[in-house]
């Protein structure tokens, strides 16, 4: 759609030239006052996070900007409350996170916001972080691939993405003082790849972080913004602050494009720099044609935002919602009690969970990711509702307890055939767990975020239920790992996440066995906090330099998630890629061709068992000796749906990047010589298959 205000004026509207060519050509036309609006922050009184006052004599459409990583947040209405990123990684299927991107754009446009911020990609270092489950879990290709789907989806609606927060914003507690000190053979290797990943996908706008990096502000530092992200990455985008993380007017010197959500040190602040030459006219116009160079690439002029609508869910949101809920559920233990067949009379139902109005339940995380108004068109059903239903049509019969009285949900389990207790952990922006025991609660959202936590032992429950029904199944509502002191005595473990709105719709399938489980952990799952790599105050919660800033120094370099439980030996409780399903699969074969940016890993697999499935092919590669890396990285992966008996062979490509190693003498990165193993299989911990690969691509 062209707007009709396209005119001699605005020679850009509807034309093919580049976004760079266009973003030059209104570059030409703008005043001063027009280019510091443009990279400044509005008066909002509307329901998103930001605005970004339009040109109309230049054709040029406010910017509507507003959180959606789990769906369109801040004040909006009537929008999709989608399972949270977490969530969306453990689906490992990029083309549903690509669908679940165009809906999430769809409603923004609906909305008539034209840029999303998200996705996030910040690395599970530490499974404490109160924000984890705005992420993609702890490795890099994970993430990178995650993000780089969601962003294609999302741009695909003429919406910009944002990719957040640059970078090493890895914990809550004290985020917007800590220095996060890291190599950078670490930071190149993980904490930055999936910014990359993300940047290659196009995405036209990237948020630095709260906090500081090596001892600089990330939104202050030029060695992040303009040395790594702008330069070897060759981010054509702008980098938006993170709200109030502007430190200076003179960030424009350092790479800092557009102050959020005011204009404290822009606005009239950068027009007097520009005037007094200490900000120069050049670093303005750059600044100016990368925000315009992002909309015209997302097509976003020649669609301006559209009035918003009053309903934005639509079926097909809600149905998407549903998938990735339900391909990101994780089985992690299941003796054989699911799925729950047409034989199980009663089913006691328990936890707070499970009930409730939807905005009470504890359905997704708290802060700017939340959703707190989502539509309830045309309908939400809690898990205790989906599951009486479901239960209904199999003949048997659900009661119910919220947990509130140890006795009762005692008494309801003993009397019932099976137990589905619903465990909760409340997570929120701006606060970190304490640690990895599951607390539920409600937390408000006006005048900022805080939580009222129940004084429910859940881990209690757990225990107390399982030890009078040995049928017990815990559904795990939580955004990152927690600890099973109980987990021996129950009889299955389902990770669930924090589903969103669909909490219901889509648990009541995969109990039943309606849907198959195909969901893997994008994090591992230790037995005890204290297994992980995190053990000085030093590495967290950071220690205060002679100035009191504190500083987190990731001395356990790249032995961070299951690099680490590798490298050490330590057994999780869980391991990162791990995910069971009501079928079995049979690695049989691996086979490398090399092509011309890598090699393409042919790995065969089978469902050898009698249901319809869904595998993750996962491929890692281990390193030849004195490369000073860990075990094992995850290289790449593939989701294929198989039949019963089905045999199938996916080309899983792998990039040469995957056999280098960063060079911190070099700055670059550098080719490894000799020989590695790829090594193929469902989980990190069981790769049955290997073929050995040398540089260049031969098999060795
Ligand atoms: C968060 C960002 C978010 C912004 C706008 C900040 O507090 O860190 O992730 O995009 O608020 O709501």
């Amino acid at each position: 759609m062209v707007p009709s205000s396209a005119s001699a004026a605005c020679p850009w509207v509807g034309s093919t030239a580049s976004a760079p060519t266009k973003a030059g050509q209104v570059l030409g036309r703008m005043t001063l006052a027009e280019k510091v609006q443009l990279v400044t922050g509005a008066a909002n009184n509307g329901p998103s996070a930001g605005v970004v006052n339009g040109i109309p004599r230049l054709c040029v459409p406010r910017l509507v900007l507003n959180d959606a990583s789990a769906g369109l947040g801040n004040r909006q209405t009537g929008t999709t409350a989608f399972p949270d990123e977490i969530a969306q990684a453990a689906t490992w299927d990029t083309a549903l996170q690509t669908a679940q991107g165009r809906v999430l754009g769809a409603e923004a446009v609906a909305k008539g916001v034209n840029v999303v911020f998200g996705p996030g990609v910040n690395l599970a270092r530490n499974p404490l972080n109160g924000r984890g489950f705005e992420y993609a879990g702890e490795d890099p290709v994970l993430a990178g691939k995650t993000a780089a789907a969601l962003v294609r989806g999302i741009q695909s609606q003429h919406v910009i993405a944002t990719v957040k927060h640059l970078a090493l914003n890895d914990q809550e507690t004290h985020r917007t003082t800590v220095s996060s000190d890291a190599d950078e053979r670490v930071v190149s290797e993980l904490y930055l790849a999936p910014f990359e990943a993300a940047v290659q996908a196009g995405a036209g706008a990237a948020m630095c972080a709260y906090n500081r990096v090596s001892s600089v502000y990330a939104c202050e530092s030029a060695s992040l913004l303009q040395g790594v992200l702008k330069g070897r990455l060759r981010f054509p985008g702008f980098v938006v602050s993170d709200f109030m993380a502007t430190h200076s007017t003179g960030a424009a010197n350092r790479g800092l494009d557009m102050e959020m959500p005011t204009g404290k040190y822009y606005g009239a602040a950068l027009t007097r720099a520009v005037q007094a030459g200490s900000v120069k006219a050049s670093t303005l116009n750059d600044m100016v044609k990368r925000v315009l160079t992002s909309m015209f690439a997302v097509g976003l002029v020649d669609h301006p935002p559209r009035k918003p609508v009053g309903i934005a869910t639509t079926p097909t949101s809600v149905s998407v919602a549903t998938r990735v809920a339900q391909e990101g559920s994780v089985l992690l233990k299941n003796t054989g009690v699911l799925p729950l067949s047409g034989s199980t009379q009663r089913v006691a139902v328990i936890g707070d969970a499970a009930d409730g109005d939807g905005a009470q339940r504890a359905s997704q995380g708290y802060g700017s990711a939340h959703v707190p108004q989502f539509s309830y068109h045309p309908r939400v059903y809690s898990p205790l509702e989906a599951i009486t239903t479901r239960a209904k049509q199999s003949g048997s019969a659900v009661t119910y307890q919220d947990g509130s009285s140890l006795p009762q949900a005692v008494l309801a389990a003993a009397l019932a055939e099976v137990a589905v207790v619903f465990v909760n952990d409340v997570s929120i922006e701006g606060s970190d767990r304490p640690d990895l025991k599951p607390r539920s609660g409600t937390c408000s959202l006006t005048g900022g975020t805080t939580c009222t936590y129940s004084s429910l032992d859940q881990d209690q429950l757990v225990r107390a239920v399982a030890a009078v029904n040995p049928n017990t199944v815990v559904v795990l509502q939580t955004g990152g790992p927690v600890e099973m002191p109980w987990l021996s005595s129950v009889a299955a473990v389902v990770e669930n996440w924090l589903p969103g709105q669909v909490d219901g719709a889509s648990i009541a399938p995969l109990l039943y066995g309606d849907v198959n489980f195909s969901g893997k952990l994008p994090v591992t799952f230790p037995v005890a906090l204290e297994d992980g790599p995190l053990k000085t105050a030093a590495q967290y919660p950071g220690v205060p330099d002679a100035r009191g800033v504190p500083h987190v120094r990731y001395s356990e370099g790249l032995l961070m998630g299951y690099r680490w439980y590798d490298a050490k030996k330590v057994t999780p409780a869980f391991p990162f890629g791990f995910g069971l399903s009501y079928t079995s699969y049979r690695y049989s074969k691996v086979r490398l061709v090399g092509t011309s940016t890598g090699v393409n890993a042919l790995v065969t697999v089978q469902n050898t068992g009698s249901r319809t499935g869904a595998e993750v092919v996962q491929v890692y590669a281990v390193p030849p000796a004195g490369t000073g890396e860990p075990p094992k990285a995850l290289v790449g992966y593939t989701k294929v749906a198989l039949k019963p008996g089905q045999t199938a062979t996916v080309t899983i490509p792998i990039p040469n990047r995957a056999f280098s190693v960063w060079s911190t003498a070099r700055h670059a990165w550098t080719p490894v010589a000799g020989c590695f193993l790829l090594r193929a299989g469902g989980s990190s911990a069981a790769l049955p298959i290997a073929s050995g690969l040398s540089r260049g691509g031969k098999v060795c």
